[in-house]
């Protein structure tokens, strides 16, 4: 190849990557310009996070070569990837749950320990960093005090900070809502515009297609094209992705006839937790028929969240009743919960998975008790149970034996929703289902929340992106400040009318 015009700011050529017998990546071969961003897409597994690790020093071992600004390097570690100018927004948050905020984004920029007290000067600099995603927060609290959004926040605030020439980021928008996203590809244009060079991965479609100059596909470890976006149509780009064109999913039908709801929820009141600002929801009603497919949309902190927690038992409520199939479900806990049929998909990995199990024991743990007699568990049925959930959702890893923490963050995914499934739920309450799974796996997502929903099941979902509730659901419920602000049925469904009332204008609901 002749060589012409402006040399790339990271070259990684013939990279190879084998863990056991799993090639993660064969011989690829990738350029980032400067004043590009460039898009890293394939399915889930197909090896993006482990180049991503190459780039940010966390994998030593491996085989090609890599340059950053021309020069041959191999890393030793995450900090000299930093020195080399490439800052990493890791898909599996890298912040240190029990240190403050202003510890974790000025860590190593003074080249030593924290300091116990941060000096005024610290606080004022770590607020504008946190400013610069939009945050406005308190520093000196610890990063695990606050939710799964605010703290994909932090980390891509700290990426941000170091003002590094390459920004590798790893789906740095799978737990934020569109408002906050959007927030955050300002951020990133600005970048490109300044001239550094943005590797970027995602699974949202829109989000490939709003940012992307370039876009290179992985499946199986392999490289399959490089193209510019403009010249790669979306159908093009998912043949790519999954080798073979994807069916649309079939039509939601109306739910089955039923004599009573499924789930009756009365006066529902949510204290937040420390009693740190008001109540989280207050005086909520809802009721769920069988076979109803109902979202639950609303901003962050809206209450749509800690509305499924606290039907779950996960957050004790202040008052109200719960009513499931006619039972009264007096003081639940999720154990309790999934004895009476109702099971929570949470939204945060790091809290359902034990990432020290195997995929297997992660999809069978909520699930024993079914599984035994006379205290004996029936290990065969159980593991044919197991296998049969994992592959309707396409589960890829090298074994269900492996550890949960070896399998790509969209496969981990699948193994927490796989648990729910085996529960063999009447009532599915699903956070953020489809967060960071891939185009073909959403598809079989969607197809499996619709055959559960013909054969009875009820599913409360909640969903930040509004073309994913507009799918799959029946009804939407829109809450703020923790009420129920209005309710749009399928045949109204609107994009624009789910915003304005989820931002408390009331033309949401007349219009
Ligand atoms: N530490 C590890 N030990 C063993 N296998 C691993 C390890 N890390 C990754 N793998 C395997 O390497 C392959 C590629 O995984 P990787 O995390 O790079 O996928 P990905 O493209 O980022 O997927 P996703 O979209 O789900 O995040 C997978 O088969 C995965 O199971
Ligand atoms: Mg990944």
């Amino acid at each position: 190849m002749v060589s012409s015009g402006p040399s790339p700011i990271v070259s990684l050529t013939m990279v190879s990557k084998s863990f056991g017998r799993t090639r993660a990546l064969d011989e690829v071969s990738l350029d980032l310009m400067a004043g590009e961003i460039h898009v890293l897409a394939g399915e889930n597994g197909a090896g993006k996070s482990t180049l991503i690790r190459i780039l940010s020093g966390s994998h030593q071992a491996y085989q090609g070569e890599l340059r950053v600004a021309g020069r041959q390097l191999r890393f030793a570690g995450p900090q000299d990837a930093f020195r080399a100018g490439v800052a990493t927004i890791h898909q599996e948050l890298s912040l240190v749950g029990p240190m403050s905020v202003a510890d974790n984004l000025l860590m190593g920029q003074r080249g030593s320990a924290w300091a116990l007290v941060r000096p005024a000067a610290e606080l004022e600099r770590a607020r504008r960093v946190l400013a610069a995603v939009g945050l406005d927060i308190d520093p000196t609290r610890l990063v695990e005090t606050f939710p799964l959004a605010t703290r994909q926040l932090i980390e891509v605030a700290r990426a941000l900070a170091q003002d590094a020439q390459v920004l590798v980021m790893d789906e740095p928008t799978s737990a934020l809502s569109e408002a906050e996203a959007e927030h955050l590809f300002e951020r990133i244009e600005t970048l490109r515009e300044q001239g550094h060079g943005v590797l970027y991965i995602s699974h949202r479609m829109e989000e490939i297609e709003r940012l992307a100059d370039r876009i290179s596909v992985l499946r199986d470890g392999r490289l399959v094209t490089t193209a510019r976006a403009s010249e790669l149509s979306r159908d093009a780009l998912v043949r790519a992705m999954v080798g073979r064109d994807l069916t649309g999913v079939a039509k939601l039908e109306p739910p089955p006839a039923a004599d009573a709801p499924l789930l009756d929820v009365a006066g529902l009141s949510v204290e937040a937790p420390h009693g740190q600002g008001g109540p989280l929801v207050s005086d909520l009603s809802l009721s769920l028929w069988p076979g109803e497919v109902v979202g639950l949309a609303g901003l962050q902190g809206s209450g749509a969240a800690a509305v499924l927690y606290a039907l779950f038992g996960a957050l004790p409520r202040a008052a109200g009743h719960i009513t499931l199939a006619g039972h009264r479900l007096d003081s639940p806990s999720p154990k309790t919960c999934i004895d009476s049929g109702m099971v929570l998909l949470s939204g945060d990995r790091e809290l359902s998975l034990v990432r020290e199990l195997s995929a297997h024991d992660n999809v069978a743990l909520s699930s024993l008790p079914t599984f035994s007699s006379l205290g004996w568990l029936r290990q065969q049925q159980l593991r044919r149970a197991v296998q049969q959930t994992t592959a309707k959702l396409r589960l890829s890893c090298p074994s269900l034996d492996a550890p949960t923490s070896q399998l790509s963050g969209g496969n981990q995914q699948k193994v927490a929703l796989a648990r729910c499934l085996l529960t063999e739920p009447r009532l599915l309450l699903l956070d953020e289902p489809t967060r960071g799974i891939d185009v073909g796996a959403k598809q079989d997502v969607y197809e499996l929340v619709s055959r559960l929903a013909k054969r009875g099941v009820a599913v409360l979902l909640l969903a930040s992106e509004l073309d994913e509730l507009m799918l799959l659901c029946h009804r939407i419920v829109v809450l703020a400040r923790g009420k129920v602000v209005a309710e749009h049925h399928r045949e109204q469904f609107s994009r624009r009318r789910l915003i304005a009332s989820a931002m408390g204008d009331d033309d949401g609901e007349a219009a």
